[in-house]
């Protein structure tokens, strides 16, 4: 059947600017990362992102290796786009990345600008699009000169690949050392892709939030539910075909019976505050306003109904920043 995607699609969501930069993200964003490559379900993959679009995610995120296997998320997002979504490519935000392995041999992974340039002509031909908007560096690689990958993230925007540049996964000092060389250069660098969530506080450690703030560059934070731990997902046993199930990036180890009962505090102060786990766990990373937005992952189009729940939350009391902090410690003891 033809999509006709939501007249008020663009009522609820908010959209915050990137940084100082014109861009405007949603304040969730959806990652397909897992649950849209080779062997998962076309048709489940295509009403996620007809749900997503229908409730005013106007971003959506790939990498040249999501999978299984590596470039199939590509593909079948450029599928989804040519069936449904082709008349609103000016009304969505496209980013892909490389860093990690996507090949074999020498030039298959890192931060050359051999790399760079040909993962992002593949990443174009499988998305069966002329330019994304954002290309990110996915990984720090310190064996490749700094001016060297930047050099490749403005040749991407100078030749009309790309809109802006985005970089992944590294620290503050190496994003303010990047982000010195792309000033020189002019290029658009508007963005960090960072882990962030209550159980995973790195980026306020190492430089990240300060230097992001420091510089007016945006973050959006990457598994804010921290794979799915910070829902109600696991708090009664390991469901068949969740990512804990598939015991690959999210070890069913992980899910211990003492963490499932700090799972059910968390949600009991969720529900005091009117809200799902998810949706506290996504108010609670969006609290910082160096946080320009989440980056969901979804299973099934009702996750990310029920995510965008929490656009109306109220902020948090002192009491309950305290209570959420020392129960992300009692997780880990
Ligand atoms: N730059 C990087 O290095 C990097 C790394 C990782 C991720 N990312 C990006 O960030 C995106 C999100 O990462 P993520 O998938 O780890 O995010 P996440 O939101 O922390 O986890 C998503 C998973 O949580 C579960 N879930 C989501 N909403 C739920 C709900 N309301 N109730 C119960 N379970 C729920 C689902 O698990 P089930 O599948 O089990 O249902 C879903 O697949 C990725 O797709 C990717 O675009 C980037």
């Amino acid at each position: 059947m033809n999509y006709c995607p939501n007249k008020n699609r663009y009522l609820n969501m908010p959209y915050s600017r990137v940084g100082e930069s014109g861009l405007k993200l949603p304040l969730i964003s959806l990652g397909l990362w897992h649950n849209f490559g080779s062997d998962d379900d076309y048709k489940n993959m295509k009403e996620m992102c007809r749900t997503a679009f229908d409730l005013g995610i106007t971003h959506f995120d790939l990498a040249n290796n999501y999978g299984p296997l590596p470039g199939s998320a590509e593909e079948n997002f450029g599928k989804i786009l040519k069936e449904d979504f082709l008349s609103h490519r000016d009304e969505l935000i496209i980013s892909t990345k490389a860093g990690y392995r996507m090949w074999n041999g020498p030039y298959g992974d890192g931060g050359s600008r051999k790399y760079l340039l040909a993962s992002l002509d593949a990443s174009l031909k499988r998305l069966n699009l002329p330019y994304v908007d954002i290309f990110y560096h996915h990984c720090m690689d310190k064996d490749t000169p700094l001016e060297e990958s930047m050099g490749a993230l403005y040749q991407a925007v100078k030749s009309g690949k790309a809109l802006y540049a985005g970089l992944s996964n590294y620290d503050g000092e190496t994003m303010e050392a990047a982000a010195e060389i792309l000033k020189d250069l002019h290029c658009p660098f508007v963005i960090n892709q960072n882990r962030y969530n209550i159980l995973d506080r790195t980026i306020e450690k190492n430089g990240v939030i300060s230097s992001a703030k420091k510089l007016k560059k945006g973050i959006i934070a990457f598994s804010p539910l921290n794979q799915g731990i910070l829902s109600d997902r696991y708090l009664e046993r390991i469901p068949e075909n969740s990512r804990a199930a598939k015991n690959e990036f999210l070890k069913a180890s992980e899910i211990t019976s003492a963490r499932v009962r700090v799972l059910g505090k968390l949600k009991s102060l969720a529900e005091e505050r009117g809200q799902t786990l998810a949706q506290m766990a996504l108010s609670w990373v969006l609290k910082d306003t160096a946080v320009t937005g989440v980056l969901i992952g979804a299973s099934k189009p009702s996750q990310i109904k029920e995510n965008v729940g929490l656009i109306n939350a109220s902020g948090f009391t002192e009491g309950e920043l305290k209570d959420i902090d020392a129960l992300a410690e009692e997780f880990y003891r």
